[in-house]
C-alpha cells in the first residue's frame, strides 16, 4: 500500500479540507504504518503558480500549511512531508506524460472551465495542464491509494487513463506506472460553502464568512455558523425531506461528518428543532473539536527553522522513492540518461 496526496498551499485550511481530506491523511497514515507501507503528502506549490500568486505569499502558505498538517496530526517521522518544488522529478515526469495525455480528455476537466470561467484565453497553460502534473504527482510514487475529496475524482480519473495508455503505448508488457484508486469519505466528500449551499466550501471563495478555517478562533467559528444561511423550517426528523434542502443538510452532513454520525442519527436528536438551536450546538462542537488542532498550529507555526527542516527531509526522502519510476519513465521512451 503506498498512499500519496497533496493540498495547495493558497490561503488557509478549511473545514472541507479537513474533514474532506486531511483527516483521511492522518487516519491512513497510521493504517499504512501498521501494514509496512508508506505515506507521502506534498504541498502543490507548482499547482499554486496556475492561478495569479504572489510569491512571498506562497512561501509563506507554504509554511503555514505545514504547521497546519502537522497540527492535525500528520507526523514527519511516519508519513513523507514535502512540497514539489524540492523534488524536480515531478515536473520531470509531468513533461514527459503531456506525450500521453490527450487534449481531448483535458478538455473534459471541469476544473478548468471553471477556474478560467470567460477568460479561456487568458488562463495560464499551467492551469490547462495542471491535470497532468497531478497525475505525475502520483505516478511518480507509484501510489496505490489517493484519499482526497469528491472534486478531485476526475483528475484521479484521468491520471489513471494516463498510466492506463502510457503502460499500453510504451511498457513493452511491463506496469511502468500502477492504476492509483481514489479514496473518498462518504461522509464528507463535499462540504459546501457556508453563504451558498449549491458551491463547494473552498478557498477561492471572496468571502470568508462561506468557511470554517482551521485558524478561526471560538468566536469567529460561533459567528460563522450562526450567520450560515439557511431555510426558516425547522430541522426534519426524517433525512430525505434534507434532499430539497441543501444549507441545512450541508450543517447536518458536517455535525454528522464530525462526531460520527449519519444524518438519521443527526436528526434523531435535533429533529424537530429550529435553527436557533442546532447552529449553536454545531459551532461548539467545531470549536471544541478544532480548538486543540488550532492550540498546535499556533505553536508550530513559530519556528520556520523547523518547518523548513521538515521540508527538506521529506523531500530527500520522495526524490530517493521518485527515482526508479522516473528513470522508468524515461527508459520506456527511449530517451538516453548517459
Ligand atoms: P485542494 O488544495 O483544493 O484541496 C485539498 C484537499 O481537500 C479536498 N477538499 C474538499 N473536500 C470536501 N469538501 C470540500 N469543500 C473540499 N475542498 C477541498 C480536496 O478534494 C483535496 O483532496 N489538485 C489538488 C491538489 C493536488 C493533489 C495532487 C491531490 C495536487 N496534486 C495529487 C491528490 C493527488 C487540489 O487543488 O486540492
Amino acid at each position: 500500500m503506498r498512499i500519496v496526496s497533496g493540498i495547495q498551499p493558497t490561503g488557509n485550511l478549511h473545514l472541507g479540507n479537513y474533514l474532506g481530506a486531511i483527516r483521511n491523511w492522518v487516519r491512513m497514515q497510521d493504517e499504512v504504518a501498521e501494514k509496512g507501507g508508506q505515506s507521502l503528502y506534498f504541498l502543490a506549490d507548482l499547482h499554486a503558480i496556475s492561478m495569479p500568486f504572489v510569491p512571498s505569499e506562497l512561501a509563506a502558505n507554504t509554511r503555514e500549511m505545514v504547521a497546519a498538517l502537522v497540527a492535525c496530526g500528520i507526523d514527519p517521522q511516519r508519513s513523507i512531508l514535502f512540497n514539489q518544488a524540492q523534488v524536480p522529478a515531478h515536473a520531470e515526469l509531468e513533461w514527459l506524460l503531456t506525450g500521453t495525455a490527450r487534449m481531448g480528455w483535458l478538455n473534459r476537466m471541469t476544473q478548468f472551465k471553471d477556474k478560467s470561467g470567460k477568460n479561456r484565453e487568458g488562463a495560464s497553460i499551467a492551469l490547462f495542464t495542471y491535470p497532468v502534473l497531478q497525475a505525475a504527482d502520483v505516478l511518480l510514487y507509484q501510489a496505490t491509494h489517493v484519499p482526497v475529496g469528491e472534486d478531485q475524482k476526475q483528475h484521479l480519473e484521468l491520471a489513471r487513463d494516463i498510466a492506463q495508455k502510457f503502460n499500453n503505448d510504451f511498457g513493452n508488457g511491463a506496469e511502468i506506472f500502477t492504476l492509483p484508486e481514489p479514496i473518498i469519505p462518504p461522509e464528507a466528500a463535499r462540504i459546501m460553502s457556508l453563504r451558498d449551499g449549491s458551491a463547494k466550501m473552498s478557498k477561492s471563495d471572496p468571502s470568508d464568512m462561506s468557511r470554517i478555517n482551521l485558524t478561526d478562533d471560538v468566536d469567529t467559528i460561533m459567528q460563522k455558523v450562526r450567520r450560515a444561511r439557511t431555510d426558516p423550517a425547522p430541522l426534519p426528523s426524517d433525512p430525505a425531506e434534507l434532499a430539497e434542502r441543501p444549507e441545512a443538510a450541508n450543517l447536518v452532513g458536517i455535525y454528522g461528518a464530525v462526531t460520527g454520525w449519519t444524518p438519521a442519527e443527526v436528526l434523531a436528536q435535533f429533529g424537530g428543532e429550529g435553527f436557533g438551536v442546532f447552529k449553536p450546538a454545531l459551532g461548539e462542537l467545531l470549536a471544541s473539536h478544532l480548538a486543540p488542532i488550532n492550540a498546535r498550529f499556533v505553536e508550530l507555526r513559530r519556528d520556520r527553522g523547523a518547518l523548513d527542516a521538515i521540508l527538506r527531509d521529506g523531500a530527500e526522502k520522495a526524490r530517493a522513492l521518485a527515482a526508479p519510476t522516473l528513470e522508468a519513465a524515461y527508459a520506456a521512451l527511449g530517451l538516453l540518461r548517459g
